[in-house]
């Protein structure tokens, strides 16, 4: 329509002046006459030369009193016509603003005798500014006196308007033609390839974005966390089975079996196959041992520990299940320190929300060596950490059923201007240790931290649904960095 309109109206005239105007005149949308002046400008088809004005716009506050009247006027209004008013009783009648703006206007210009009380000097006013603001928003010219003065209370902004002259071009023709952009095979056969214009090549023209896989971010971050565990000399453990038996998930850690983690509202169940096909069965009986009556300097839970709890299978809550798989494993070679990671996958049974779904990822570690301490454990998880840019940590006392003592690791994060919590730590207890069969002296210090949490942090996502999930948006895993630099 545009473009007809343009190039019909240059078949009998010599210019378009002005592209605002000719747009205003033909009922059409200026930002449509751009576009086609462009187009027809590339093909040569017109001429066009560019044209700036300065014209005002008014601001908020300007359309507010265009539309309401200015505050002065309000303000008299809001005066009685005989007597007066007290001027709290006049605030309570008008918005703060208008009370304000309108006091110190109508003062100026005495309309009202401003005291204690306030009353008319006048009987009749104008509304000029609402009149000069009305006048702007349908593009009328006004006096250089008024722009100042609106200018100077901000009710209206200058704006630059762009638009265009356009005469007749080189290829100029009262009606675009057609230009092939593809040679056919049908014009080939018809022979009407020796007729046809075909579009030029545009050499600039991007290409279509090339097809190639993407990194999700939770496997660059988890890549970055294996090389630091690597090079402090961390062997990786197997954690390729999701389904786990209670045994390993929660009885070798001497966590009881009426404790609230496993019960079915935080654990997923499995229906089929319910239950373990085997477990190392004399094991299993110093770990039922430790449970009713301890041993090993404890009292143990003081319960009746029952086979058919320890044999339900479920998806592991934590990888500290392979851990104790690990540990376990270990105990029964001649000792030997050993230092374990893994990263992968577990599922709890909660209401997903911004900051939790019900699948993610663990990142544990564990050291097992004679004689370790609480400052031993300090001592790596300020080196883990530090070596991911997190070098002001500080623990909290915490509590698992497994360790003892427990910490919770906060960081002091820089963008945030806060310690948040990063993870969970603690050194395995007797109870869970030595029914493995490790010397009394072997002491392991272990510690654990989800995935998601270092990866939102260090990627800006605030919501978990946007990193991982059904929800994400493939096109965040296309655009983003390849590689950070640094590490925060
Ligand atoms: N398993 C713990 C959790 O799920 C993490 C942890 C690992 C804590 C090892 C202490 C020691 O949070």
């Amino acid at each position: 329509m545009a473009e007809d309109a343009i190039l019909g109206y240059l078949a009998a005239a010599e210019e378009i002046p002005d592209s605002g105007q000719f747009a205003s005149q033909h009922g059409l949308h200026h930002s449509d006459i751009v576009n086609v002046i462009k187009s027809l400008h590339g093909f040569r088809y017109i001429d066009a030369q560019d044209i700036k004005r300065e014209s005002w716009v008014l601001t908020d506050e300007g359309k507010k009193y265009a539309a309401e009247g200015s505050p002065e006027v309000q303000l008299f209004l809001a005066v009685p016509q005989e007597g007066s008013i007290s001027k709290d009783e006049l605030q309570k009648k008008l918005e703060p603003s208008v009370f304000k703006i309108g006091c110190s206007q109508a003062g100026k210009n005495k309309w009202v005798d401003m005291g204690k009380q306030v009353s008319r000097k006048v009987q009749h006013v104008e509304d000029k500014v609402k009149d000069l603001l009305i006048r702007v928003q349908n593009g009328e010219e006004i006096g250089k006196d008024d722009v100042n003065s609106l200018k100077a209370r901000k009710l209206i902004v200058a704006q630059t308007w762009k638009g265009y002259s356009v005469r007749k071009g080189p290829n100029y023709a009262p009606k675009r033609k057609k230009v092939a952009t593809d040679l056919t095979r049908e014009n080939l056969q018809r022979g009407d390839w020796k007729e046809l214009e075909f579009k030029e090549y545009n050499f600039n023209a991007k290409g279509p974005p090339s097809e190639s896989g993407h990194l999700h971010p939770l496997l660059k971050v988890k890549q970055q966390f294996k090389n630091i565990f690597v090079q402090m000399g961390f062997e990786e453990m197997p954690t390729n089975n999701f389904v786990e038996s209670s045994f390993w998930n929660f009885d070798a850690l001497f966590q009881p079996q009426q404790h609230p983690a496993r019960d079915s509202h935080d654990t997923f169940f499995l229906e089929a196959p319910s239950t373990t096909r085997e477990l190392p069965e004399d094991y299993v009986e110093l770990v039922k041992r430790v449970h009713e009556s301890g041993g090993y300097g404890s009292r143990g839970y003081m319960y009746d520990w029952k086979r058919e709890e320890a044999n339900k299978n479920l998806l592991r809550t934590h990888t500290t299940a392979v851990s104790t798989r690990m540990l376990y494993a270990l105990a029964k070679q001649p000792f030997a320190p050993k230092r374990y990671f893994s990263i992968d996958r577990v599922f709890r049974n909660e209401s997903v929300d911004r900051t939790h779904l019900a699948e993610f990822h663990q990142i544990e570690g564990l050291v097992c060596d004679r004689k370790l301490t609480l400052g031993d454990l300090i001592g790596v998880l300020d080196d883990f950490f530090s070596r991911l840019g997190m070098s002001k940590l500080r623990f909290k006392p915490a509590y698992n059923p497994y360790t003892e003592p427990s910490m919770e690791i906060f960081s002091y994060h820089e963008g945030l201007k806060k310690w948040v919590e990063i993870g969970n730590s603690g050194m395995f207890r007797p109870e869970m240790l030595l029914p493995m069969g490790f010397p009394e002296d072997v002491r392991v210090i272990a510690w654990g931290l989800s995935l998601e949490r270092p990866t939102m942090i260090l990627y800006g996502i605030d919501n978990i649904r946007d990193l991982f999930g059904h929800k994400v948006d493939l096109s965040l895993i296309k655009r983003n960095p390849i590689c950070r630099l640094g590490i925060n």
